[in-house]
């Protein structure tokens, strides 16, 4: 099974959104195999989103994500990677569709509530950034009998 590194952002704890997201990704049949609530230092935001040093939008993305505590998480499921990042919606708010997590909850791009890894490769990298091997827990749902058939 596919494994995603999702994160709720200082604004989804802000506004009382952790429960009915996490409630989301759970409903769709996403199993949840890691979580932790954290305030993220700058050494370790720069080095998650490394891959926009340098753009304009950097400091405010680096500030505005160690500005309260998130919520850390590993969802696993078939195409887990692809299914929450179309469950999330796009990267501006006021572009994602209705029904998206960003299209319900979100208005400006720098506070857009959730992040989920873009890739297999980003997921290695983010779940590996943030949580050890042991903090993974690996258990059997009878209810994915259910859900994959
Ligand atoms: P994320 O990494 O947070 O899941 O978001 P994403 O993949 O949808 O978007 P990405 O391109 O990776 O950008 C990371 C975060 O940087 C902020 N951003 N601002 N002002 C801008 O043009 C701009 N572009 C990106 C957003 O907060 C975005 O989530
Ligand atoms: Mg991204």
């Amino acid at each position: 099974m596919e494994k995603t590194f999702v994160m709720l952002k200082p604004d989804a704890i802000q506004r009382n959104l952790a429960g009915e997201i996490i409630g989301r990704l759970e409903k769709r049949g996403l199993k949840l195999v890691a979580m932790k609530m954290l305030r993220i230092g700058k050494e370790m935001a720069e080095q998650h989103y490394g891959e926009h040093q340098g753009k304009p939008f950097f400091d405010d993305l680096v500030s505005f994500i160690t500005s309260g505590p998130v919520i850390a998480m590993i969802w696993e499921g078939k195409q887990a990677v692809q299914v929450t990042r179309k469950m999330m919606g796009s990267t501006d708010p006021q572009e994602a569709l209705p029904g998206t997590i960003r299209g319900d909850y979100g208005l400006f791009t720098g506070n857009n509530i959730i992040h989920g890894s873009d890739s297999t490769e980003s997921a290695g990298r983010e779940i590996s950034l943030f949580f050890s091997e042991e903090e993974i827990i690996t258990y059997h749902k009878d209810m994915d009998s259910w859900i994959y058939g």
